[in-house]
């Protein structure tokens, strides 16, 4: 009994020796090992001397799993899927093979299950530390374009500590590469092949993503038409010529750098010098106690988009609203630019998507 038992045993263990484990060799020249694959793996050949077992079948899987973390695979390059019915509704869902994208930055889109007409899209770009996921979980932005039909692009940022680069020359320059150009990329890609309206293409972004944001709108004011910065600087504020990407720029943070609306407004034309349209819109929100990014990026910022738009550098109204918390005031300084400051509130200021949705002209 005891005998039949082991020989049970070694029976069974040669069995499983006589196949090759996962990421084990299972073929090719010279080779006199076992060719076929543990239970969960396939031998896959790599070349005439080497064939291995690979995880999963060998055959790429097409569906996308309902999950939010998982790649969609568009099949191969340049096969644009068909509209915006070939993403799947009311899920996160990665995208890739949408343009240029040199630091290949993440992108997943949230598609609401009735889509407007010619949708606006939305870029809504997360913190430093996040990533597409946790802004999807702890925004409305997805689930209000349930409500307003709108597609939202979430990019990922592809940096160790995930913050977006804002500081090279790179990323401030208008199809000068880095991360900037891949955000772009993608919303190029929504119009090219979701319908969406090339006049409602929009930004929001918190901390890093509000820099993004103001990146954007300084280096591609023809493809993004409104802004809304919630706790982030001047663009270019963060600019640290010949350093190395995403670099944090601690004269900026603490608002020590100071400069006057024509050089900050100089800093936006250099971006993109044949630019001759109408900047974006622009709605900025900062804290009074922001120890991050230091309150006075948020006078910088007033002096940057107000010179921009040829506006008088002090609000015509500025007003407490009663759908903000108190303590919050919002100062108007014509239709293209306003500047909410929160009393007493640190970094960051909290989202209120609904007023970012009007000053877009969704909701
Ligand atoms: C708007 O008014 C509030 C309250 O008086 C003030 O703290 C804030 O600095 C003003 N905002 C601007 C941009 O001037
Ligand atoms: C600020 O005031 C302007 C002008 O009244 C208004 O259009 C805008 O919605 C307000 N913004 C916020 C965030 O309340």
């Amino acid at each position: 009994m005891k005998l039949a038992l082991m020989l049970a045993t070694i029976s069974l263990s040669r069995a499983a020796l006589a196949q090759s484990p996962v990421w084990g060799q299972c073929g090719g020249i010279g080779w006199s090992g076992s060719t076929t694959c543990v239970a969960g793996s396939t031998c896959t050949e790599f070349s005439a001397y080497y064939s291995q077992c690979i995880p999963g079948s060998s055959a790429p899987t097409t569906i996308p799993a309902p999950t939010t973390t998982t790649p969609s695979a568009p099949s191969s390059t340049g096969s644009a899927p068909s509209g915006i019915s070939s993403i799947p509704a009311s899920t996160l869902h990665q995208i890739t093979n949408f343009g240029t994208n040199p630091n290949n930055v993440g992108m997943y889109v949230y598609r609401p299950a009735k889509v407007a007409a010619n949708p606006p899209l939305i870029l809504a770009i997360h913190e430093c530390t996040a990533s597409a996921q946790i802004y999807y979980s702890s925004t409305k932005f997805a689930s209000l374009s349930e409500t307003y039909g709108y597609i939202v692009l979430f990019p990922s940022s592809p940096h160790s500590g995930t913050c977006w680069d804002v500081s090279s020359t790179a990323t401030l320059t208008h199809n000068g590469g880095s991360d900037s150009q891949g955000i772009i990329s993608a919303a190029q890609y929504a119009i090219a092949n979701w319908g969406v309206d090339p006049t409602r293409v929009f930004a929001a972004g918190t901390s890093s993503g509000a820099m993004m944001t103001s990146v954007l709108a300084g280096a591609y004011p023809d493809v993004i038409s409104a802004g809304v910065v919630d706790s982030g600087v001047a663009y270019g504020c963060f600019s640290l010529p010949g350093q190395p990407e995403d670099s944090w720029n601690s004269q900026c943070s603490t608002g020590v750098l100071i400069q006057t609306g024509a050089q900050l407004a100089a800093e936006v034309y250099s971006a993109y010098p044949g630019f001759t349209g109408t900047y974006p819109k622009m709605q900025v929100w900062h804290g009074t106690a922001d120890t991050t990014l230091y309150p006075q990026n948020f006078w910088e910022e007033i002096k940057q988009w107000t010179t921009v738009f040829n506006y008088p550098s002090t609000p015509i109204s500025n007003i407490s609203e009663s759908y903000l918390p108190a303590g919050y005031s919002n100062a108007t300084y014509g239709p293209r630019f306003q500047a909410i400051l929160a009393q007493g509130v640190g970094h960051t200021v909290p989202t209120f998507e609904q007023q970012y949705l009007q000053f877009f002209g969704i909701a």
